[in-house]
């Protein structure tokens, strides 16, 4: 039997809630599927930081390191100032345990859920490829007469040769690996980031050319992105971008594949411990009340079994989300599902249980 020892973060406001469904159905697609899975929780987050002022201790990330994947719910409090706990937590994990690559599917499962008009879900079918470990969050930067009327901020953007290389690289493997039209768009700014973009561009021509020929080569400025996911979302297939880029489109892919319900995604090391998480905040106004979707998260965890390689257990869990959501759920958002956050999590187990 293959076993596998989950780490476990819920973190803030409804993470630990979304989490615990996340974790009901995974233990229902093992159950189906012969698969171990035990889990070490870790309390991380705005709770924890205001009651002992630690926000990760640096034995954590060693411990965190050697498991074969972390699920994590969500990071943010709200009386915590913005930034300690997401660079402190989120960031530090994602920078240290090189997880450099931020998968993000943006796939509708259902027409009602959809805001553009006439959208269905074949057309509504990619997946972003996002820089996790350079670009504008490095940290590099910072002020020059601050405070005065002179002040200067200057944070910068960091494009490396060996980082753009592999995260390219990753993206174009996953266009190879799916079972589309086998294009790569990288988006970009080449217009403008006229260094930064360059680099991107002529690493991804360089590579796609040798590498991978088979490989469609598709180009956009971000901007011009963005209308398309409106306009034409069916125009894409695989999309690769740096890291600010990746986090501004991803929020606009989750809008037209749902919204926060259902937007689920993966920092990846393919050699590490990678970190799956719901890509939504930590909701606090609707902690506790178990009216929050936890289908971002149970996806995640959808996408951590199929990074380790259990991939049809991860098909049977997408299937079941699949059936849940176009069978089951009024509505993808918090408090309108017309079931509350366990009974959703209830339902698409019992999918996974019933034959
Ligand atoms: C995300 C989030 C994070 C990011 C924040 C919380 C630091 O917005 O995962 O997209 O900017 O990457
Ligand atoms: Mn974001």
């Amino acid at each position: 039997m293959k076993s596998y020892n989950i780490a476990v973060i819920g973190g803030d406001g409804t993470g630990p809630e979304v989490v615990r469904e996340a974790v009901k159905v995974l233990n229902a697609a093992a159950g189906k599927f012969g698969l171990k899975l035990s889990y070490t929780h870790y309390d991380f987050g705005g709770e924890r930081y205001l009651r002992t002022n630690e926000v990760l201790p640096d034995s954590a990330v060693e411990e965190l390191r050697k498991f074969p994947a972390i699920l994590l719910g969500a990071i943010g409090h709200p009386e915590v100032k913005p930034g300690i706990l997401e660079k402190g937590i989120l960031l530090r994990l994602r920078f240290e345990l090189e997880q450099y690559i931020n998968l993000r599917p943006v796939k509708l499962y259902d027409q009602r859920f959809c805001p553009l008009k006439d959208k269905k879900p074949q057309d509504i079918d990619f997946v972003v490829v996002r820089e996790n470990n350079e670009g504008l969050y490095t940290g590099s930067g910072g002020f020059v007469f601050k405070g005065t009327p002179n002040e200067i901020a200057v944070q910068e953007s960091v494009n490396t040769r060996r980082g753009v290389e592999r995260c390219l690289r990753f993206a174009f493997e996953t266009t190879r690996k799916r079972n589309k039209a086998k294009k790569l768009t990288l988006s970009g700014k080449t217009n403008v980031l006229t260094y930064a973009f360059d680099l991107w561009e002529r690493a991804f021509h360089e590579i796609g050319k040798k590498e991978f020929p088979e490989i469609q080569r598709d180009y956009a400025h971000v901007d011009a992105t963005t209308m398309w996911f409106v306009k034409n979302p069916e125009w894409f297939d695989v999309i690769v971008t740096d890291n600010m880029f990746g986090d501004i489109i991803t929020d606009l892919g989750a809008m037209i594949q749902g919204g926060m319900g259902i937007a689920a995604g993966g920092n990846i090391n393919p050699q590490g411990a990678s970190m799956f998480e719901p890509i939504g905040g930590s909701a606090p106004k609707y902690t506790g009340q178990g009216v929050i979707n936890p289908l971002a998260a149970i996806c995640a965890g959808q996408m951590m079994l199929d990074f380790l390689g259990e991939t049809a257990a991860a098909q049977a869990i997408e299937n079941a989300v699949i059936k849940v959501t176009r069978e089951k759920i009024k509505s993808l958002a918090a408090g309108k599902m017309g079931y509350s956050t366990s009974q959703v999590g209830d339902m698409v187990a019992a999918e996974l249980t019933s034959d």
